[in-house]
């Protein structure tokens, strides 16, 4: 059992389902980022966990009590919404401590639970002000503040950085990971952005259409994506994705693709797991990551299996830290990340470093990895 259980969940609307047994055990301590694309789910599951929408069926328990049927304020979590919902007639330090009122805690505690809070988020000179009167970020930190200061055994968030500037919504992601690591508190957090779930989490689920396609850490989703979905909405710029054609060259296996000009390109696969040998000759879907395409100096000394690929450069773009190149594999343009001073310019033969220890394989019929 976990901390927090969610237990073969569905979720209906009329005759709609939204979600489909769903089953997520969240250990305490855990920081679980639900992420994917907008109307997926994400927002009715946490509310579900909050008391906020019925459950249809199945199961939700925090510390192996059932909480089905719970009123929300009888459930000891905490919740912060994009929106922030404070109180704009009440002055910040009312709006962190009116839920401790409502509970009947008295004055003296109240005011020393705030005072921590304020201290921990860095808000005590704003405890006056009403909110009309902060930035967008102080609005934020007062909604974390309301909800910290209950000492819950479940923080939910729900799109908490989608209202601020994209500088800002950086620093408090950093802030939120350092007020995780400090308190430890179990939190389920929901976003639609690919790198919060990336860089928050200690295990992420990915939801698309009301299924969680993939439940695990951060590495293993990005290194084995589950599933063609998976494998393209996390990670900026995408996974690249070539159809492909499995070969035994020599006793060994190769992934078939073509070049600018439609030339065989063979791209040797070391260790390749016993479930491959049933697609050779076959079309497969080859996942490669941009970074695991180079220049040749730029290439990963740790890896074991590095491949060189001769093909044309068709577009560079220089971003600074990075330069990404563009070459058209098997009728694709697909998009490799090299350093920013990698000596390549248009239309350029050049040879591509291919880290082959980095690709996976996907079923073109059934878009799961293979093996
Ligand atoms: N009150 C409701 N009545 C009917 N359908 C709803 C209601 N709330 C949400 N939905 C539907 O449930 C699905 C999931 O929505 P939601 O959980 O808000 O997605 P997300 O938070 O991932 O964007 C969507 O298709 C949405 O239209
Ligand atoms: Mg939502």
């Amino acid at each position: 059992m976990g901390f927090l259980d969610i237990n073969n969940v569905t979720k209906s609307y009329g005759a709609v389902e939204v979600l489909h047994k769903v089953d997520i055990e969240v250990q305490e301590g855990e920081f679980l980022v639900l992420v994917g694309p907008s109307g997926c789910g994400k927002s009715t599951l946490l509310n579900m966990i909050a008391g906020l929408e019925g459950i249809t069926s199945g199961e939700i328990a925090i510390k192996d009590r059932v909480i089905n049927g719970v009123h929300p304020s009888k459930r000891n979590i905490a919740m912060v919404f994009q929106s922030y919902a404070l109180y704009p007639n009440m002055t910040v330090g009312q709006n962190i401590t009116f839920g401790l009122e409502m509970h009947g805690v008295p004055k003296a505690d109240r005011d020393r639970a705030m005072a921590d809070v304020a201290k921990l988020l860095q808000i005590e000179n704003l405890l006056d002000r009403k909110p009309g009167q902060l930035s967008g970020g102080q609005r934020q930190r007062v909604a974390m503040g309301r909800a910290l200061v209950r000492n819950p055994d479940v923080f939910l968030f729900d799109e908490p950085l989608s209202n601020l500037d994209a500088k800002l919504r950086v620093d408090m992601r950093t802030e939120i990971k350092k007020l995780h690591q400090k308190l430890g508190t179990t939190i389920v957090y929901v976003t639609h952005d690919q790198i919060e779930a990336m860089t928050l989490s200690t295990r992420i689920a990915v939801m698309y259409d009301g299924y969680v396609q993939q439940l695990g850490t951060p590495k293993e989703i990005y290194d084995n994506p589950a599933n063609l979905f998976v494998a393209s909405f996390m990670g900026s710029p995408s996974m690249n994705v070539l159809p492909a054609r499995l070969r035994n060259l020599n006793g060994e296996i190769h992934a078939e693709i073509t070049g600018a000009e439609d030339q065989p390109l063979h791209l040797r696969i070391e260790n390749a797991p016993e479930s491959y040998r049933a697609y050779l000759d076959a079309e497969v879907m080859l996942g490669i990551r941009p970074e695991a395409i180079t220049d040749p100096e730029g290439a990963d000394r740790n890896a074991r299996n590095i491949q060189s690929l001769h093909n044309t450069v068709s577009v560079t773009e220089p971003a600074g830290a990075d330069t990404f190149v563009s070459t058209t594999l098997s009728g694709k343009d697909c998009i490799a990340r090299m350093r920013a001073d990698a000596d390549v310019h248009p239309g350029q033969a050049f040879d591509f470093a291919v880290n082959m220890d980095k690709a996976v394989l996907f079923d073109p019929k059934t878009e799961e990895r293979i093996g």
